[in-house]
């Protein structure tokens, strides 16, 4: 018998951002010296506490399914976090915990978008919006932002992307893969558009709000809480304390849309882990004062790399005050020949050289829909930034103008 992938499967790209981290792996595993700042991971251990209520968990015996939506006791901690962090006053049937942010907004788009539903997306993205939005069939409109905004969306060109099928709007403050966060007075401006288009629901990824190192990064929904009416609020615990693997998230809605994204859950996967679950528990109890060592850290790390990148000829590096990521434009290097002979057209073109002949792993704004940046993580050791900052600096200054 034939075996048969389907139309569905086929037609989702894979993720670039796993791509090169996988090719990294595999030249590291021949034996070649890689420095790989592709990590969309905190190089941090899960604070203990966290860790000690999940061995609590499976020691009294908590190895059952839980609600469909999340243990009551963890939404309660949600709910009244939103409250501190957010402003907004939420029940518990509207919030929905899943295996992980990523899980909360692929279920977001199948809860609330219909076939040709138009979703609003500023470049560059998070690599799996848009492959979201298609499967949930759903079209991604891209808004392309620029290295002299700190790659944010103005409200007039939000106002210009929306159309009688826009359905929604994607915002990530803040950003991967730039770490630009919308300040106070932006929100209160797209604000503005979205309040006169009732019918665009507003998606806002706040996974990494815990990581700001400028200022503040606050929710929309906090400048504009009469726009929750139609607000899917995603996060969820992978950054900000640590817990990638523990897959954990959850999406703070309306609660007629908590209700669809629920049936869709009980479905695809019951309930997030059980065991997981405690531990979001003990993250949300403990104080916020204890996560400022890791932010202090990815702080001073960021000022580092932004130093380093900003003397180098032909690369631009804006600071971005959020997130752990840097995301340097190199449109000067386009067009440029290494100094083996190739011809580095495209920033993929340029990262998988970097890759193959420096040993050093970054991911190409291509695969954010931003082909003039390439973006560098570092959620990674000083000396592991020391060293690919270093082979960067040598790869870029082994390139060479064609008309030179
Ligand atoms: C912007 C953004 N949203 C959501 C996620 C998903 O996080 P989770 O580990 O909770 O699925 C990520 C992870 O890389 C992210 O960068």
């Amino acid at each position: 018998m034939a075996i048969q992938v389907s139309n569905r499967a086929q037609s989702l790209a894979p993720s670039q951002t796993l791509k090169f981290s996988a090719r990294a792996k595999e030249l590291a595993a021949e034996g070649k010296s890689i420095v790989a700042l592709t990590a969309g991971e905190p190089d941090f251990s899960t604070p203990n506490v966290i860790c000690e209520a999940a061995i609590k968990a499976i020691k009294a015996g908590h190895h059952g399914y839980t609600m469909n939506t999340g243990l009551p006791a963890l939404r309660e901690r949600i709910a009244a976090k939103i409250k501190r962090d957010q402003g907004l006053d939420v029940g518990l049937d509207q919030i929905v915990v899943s295996n992980g942010a990523k899980q909360s907004i692929g279920f977001s788009m199948l809860a609330t978008l219909n076939p040709g539903d138009e979703v609003i997306i500023p470049t560059p993205y998070w690599v799996s919006y848009p492959e979201m939005v298609r499967f949930a069939e759903g079209a991604p409109i891209f808004v392309r932002t620029s290295y002299e905004s700190a790659f944010k969306m103005s409200a007039a060109q939000l106002e210009q992307a929306i159309t009688a099928k826009t359905r929604g709007v994607i915002l990530c403050s803040p950003s991967n893969p730039t770490g630009s966060c919308y300040t106070h007075e932006e929100l209160l401006e797209l604000a503005e558009v979205l309040r006169a288009h009732p019918d665009v629901m507003i998606y806002s990824d706040e996974i990494y709000e815990y990581l700001v190192y400028d200022g503040e990064a606050p929710s929309l929904f906090t400048v504009a809480p009469d726009l929750f009416d139609r607000g899917v609020i995603i996060n969820g615990f992978s950054k900000g304390f640590a817990m990638t693997g523990w897959r954990l998230g959850y999406m703070v809605a309306p609660a007629e849309i908590a209700k669809g994204l629920a049936k869709i859950q009980s479905q695809e996967t019951s309930a997030p882990s059980t065991i997981s679950q405690y531990a979001g528990i003990a993250a949300y109890d403990m104080p916020l004062s204890d996560l400022e060592p890791m932010r202090q850290t990815f702080g001073s790390r960021r000022d580092r790399i932004v130093k380093r990148l900003k003397a180098m000829p032909g690369i631009k590096c804006q600071t971005p005050p959020g997130a752990f990521y840097v995301f340097p434009d190199i449109s000067e290097l386009l067009g440029r020949v290494t100094d083996y002979g190739v011809s580095i057209h495209t920033s993929t073109d340029f990262c998988m050289e970097a890759l193959e002949h420096a040993g050093l792993g970054m991911v190409p704004g291509d695969a954010f829909g931003e082909p003039n940046g390439i973006r560098l993580s570092f959620a990674a050791s000083d000396d592991q930034l020391e060293e690919a900052l270093s082979r960067l600096d040598a790869f870029v200054g082994g390139l060479t103008s064609t008309s030179s």
